[in-house]
């Protein structure tokens, strides 16, 4: 658990005045568009040096100070709330929490008669107004009394439904995010767009809610925490939330069609015991980096109505409600070099290696640098003091240089004027960089993927030996694995007879391999293995794949105009090498798949798992241990269905293996069927 960080002490008035406008600033621009020069920690240091300041000096406070004011004072918007959208007051630590509950009981003048704990969202606060249950505007925080009218941004939420279960006229409140896997989507359009990404999951959903005019849409999840009655003098029927306790209001949200937290590992609870509040808040801390959206806290609210009621509301947040901080996941550390790494497909990567620092739970020393337009647009220099981001499944990402912490000393980053691998020159007409070699580069690499047990798999086939083939001029990419010849392999030092026989026998097993495998073996930026089987089942052969134009690939789920056109450039480049596997013998085709035009396009309904949607979890037991997780998607895709990673109210079954985990949690909250290993192969024996 934290403690409170340290204060920023302020000297003088001159000090004071300095980081009132510093936090003034910082506070604007976090609440603007998410980005801040100051990480969390830092803000609520800065911001409780200058309360201390105030404290002691009460005639010098100046009437910008952030204290006080909801939103640091940042004011954006001119829509009026109806009931002003409250900030949450802070505790930092087990102690702090105890003696907040224990002043809270004494302004009540009796025990808090149950306890909600909850995860606190790191998003962006929205209200959704809804009229005769339908979602009619939704509005930003703002400065917590009026706030910016979003409501184009409806339709892209996942999570906040266009239509309530009921003709209700009522406004529900909560937090607008990304989650891991939509931040990287976002993450990958606007790199393809404009060659730049979203620092973090936070900002990205604060640019996205707001941007109006983007040529390309991204995701956004809300999540709910609160609802409240519409006014009394709306004409529309209102639903009667005002003497609910806040969990039921919850549960009748959720009843409603709006996504709440109950349905993740963080689910809230409700308790009467302290103790049982403290334990809580350690499993959702735990809990935290595991979690694929951000979280930054926990809080801790009255349940009851009347307690709530009793207990009232200061200038800036509610008295019976508080924010249980964890540590920050962004920080402040220095930029000591930059490392450039050329990528299987020769894409040139700079990496940022840093002081090491502690964020959510584990070290970090690398982070991700995207590309040189990246650098050069965020101005970085080494011995920067840069903000990092790390939080649950995200990769650790250098967000901005702090430029105030600059100290003269900082020097500039030498960007490659070669391949940092192979010396030849650098292909810079696209924003990432590549070596003119392209796969050719790194051929090493992309064979070694190109075998893979989830691509070829040809077994017996390591590093060393790829790297021995191309050392002996008998390869120069995977294809030539298939015209190897007995004689050849012999002459090889290390190769007995045994082992050549293994290899030519694993290598005639590859020939044979789905297309989708076959597929994934090209590496084709930008698709990785499960795109692979989406594009083979889709387009039946590679013939096919290879005849499609940017529009046609579009039509393969999950690809958008951004990617479309990077794959059909990429099966251009890869020409030579798919003649080749052609030339082969290499098999083209995906078994039971019949193309595009087909009418049986859809999968056949006498098909086991036919139009359902199959997420595997756990260790697998029985007759599918051997399989991995790759082979096991494969196998629910064989048999009609759809793989997919997450549970949600749209899976129709989960496979839970051994240790099976929070998605076996989740799918038993939302009800979705859970069966072990040993049933699922008995469902799917035909085709096993
Ligand atoms: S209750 C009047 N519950 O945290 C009570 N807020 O720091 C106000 N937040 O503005 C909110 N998760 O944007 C509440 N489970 C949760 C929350 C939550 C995130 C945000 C919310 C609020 C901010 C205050």
């Amino acid at each position: 658990m934290t403690n409170a960080p340290p204060i920023t002490r302020l000297a003088d008035i001159t000090a004071y005045a300095e980081a009132v406008q510093l936090a003034v600033d910082s506070s604007a621009a976090y609440y603007a568009d998410g980005t801040s020069t100051l990480d969390d920690d830092a803000y609520d240091r800065l911001v409780r040096g200058i309360q201390a300041y105030e404290e002691a000096h009460p005639e010098q406070v100046l009437p910008s100070s952030p204290t006080g004011k909801v939103a640091g004072g940042a004011v954006v918007g001119d829509v009026p709330h109806t009931i002003a959208m409250l900030s949450l007051d802070n505790v930092f630590g087990p102690e702090q929490l105890a003696d907040w509950a224990a002043s809270l009981e004494r302004r009540l003048g009796r025990p808090v008669t149950a306890w909600s704990v909850e995860p606190k969202l790191d998003g962006l606060a929205i209200s959704a107004r809804y009229r005769g249950g339908r979602l009619a505007q939704l509005v930003t925080r703002g400065d917590g009394t009026a706030g910016e009218d979003v409501s184009h941004a409806i339709g892209t939420i996942v999570g906040l439904p266009a239509r309530l279960a009921e003709p209700v006229t009522v406004e529900v409140r909560g937090e607008v995010m990304m989650t891991t896997s939509q931040f990287e989507e976002a993450c990958a359009k606007r790199t393809a767009h404009d060659g730049t990404t979203f620092a973090n999951p936070r900002s990205a959903a604060a640019g996205t809610l707001r941007a109006q005019d983007r040529p390309y849409v991204c995701e956004l999840t809300f999540f709910g925490y609160g609802a409240l009655p519409a006014p009394e003098d709306d004409s529309e029927p209102a639903v009667s939330l005002r003497e609910l306790p806040h969990s039921q209001i919850m549960e009748w949200a959720a009843r409603q069609g709006v996504q709440t937290t109950a349905a993740t590992p963080v689910a809230g609870i409700v308790t009467d015991t302290l103790e049982r509040v403290q334990e809580r808040v350690g499993e959702i801390a735990a809990a935290r980096a595991t979690l694929p959206f951000g979280i930054d806290g926990i809080v801790i609210k009255c349940d009851l109505a009347a307690d709530q009621a009793r207990a009232g509301f200061s200038s800036r947040a509610p008295r019976w409600a508080v924010a249980f901080k964890l540590p920050p996941v962004e920080k402040v550390t220095r930029l000591l070099a930059v490392e450039w790494n050329t990528g299987r497909t020769g894409v040139i990567a700079p990496r940022a290696v840093l002081e090491p620092v502690e964020l959510d739970g584990s070290i970090v020393t690398y982070a991700t640098l995207h590309n040189v337009a990246d650098i050069t647009r965020r101005g970085l220099m080494l011995g920067d003091s840069v903000v990092v981001y790390k939080a649950g499944d995200v990769i650790p990402r250098v967000e901005s240089p702090v430029v105030h912490l600059r100290t003269g000393e900082e020097q500039p980053i030498a960007i490659p004027q070669v391949c940092p691998s192979c010396g030849d020159a650098i292909d810079t007409s696209q924003e990432r960089w590549r070596c003119v070699r392209g796969r050719q580069c790194r051929a090493i690499a992309s064979i070694v993927y190109a075998v893979g047990r989830d691509q070829l798999d040809i077994e017996g086939l390591a590093e060393n030996r790829i790297k021995q083939l191309l050392d002996a001029g008998l390869i120069a990419d995977f294809a030539d694995l298939f015209f190897l010849t007995r004689e050849q392999l012999l002459g090889l030092e290390r190769m007995g007879e045994t082992s050549t026989d293994n290899l030519l026998a694993a290598i005639e097993r590859a020939r044979t391999r789905p297309l989708s495998r076959v597929f994934a073996a090209l590496g084709v930026r930008g698709t990785g293995r499960s795109m692979s089987r989406r594009i083979a089942r889709h387009f039946a052969t590679m013939e096919a794949i290879r005849a499609a134009d940017a529009e046609a690939i579009q039509q393969v789920e999950g690809i958008g105009p951004e990617k479309a056109p990077v794959v059909v450039s990429e099966l251009i480049e890869i020409g030579p090498l798919i003649d080749k596997l052609v030339k082969a013998g290499v098999n083209m085709t995906e078994p039971g798949a019949t193309g595009p035009t087909a009418t049986t396009a859809e999968p056949s309904s006498e098909l086991p798992l036919a139009g359902m949607s199959v997420v595997v979890t756990g260790a697998m037991t029985g007759p599918l241990e051997p399989l991995s997780r790759n082979e096991m998607n494969e196998l629910v895709e064989r048999a009609g269905g759809k793989s997919s990673s997450s549970v949600s109210a749209r899976t129709s079954l989960l496979v839970a293996g051994e240790k099976a985990g929070s998605k076996r949690a989740k799918a038993e909250s939302l009800g979705v069927r859970i069966v072990t290993p040993e049933e699922f192969a008995e469902l799917v024996a035909a085709l096993l």
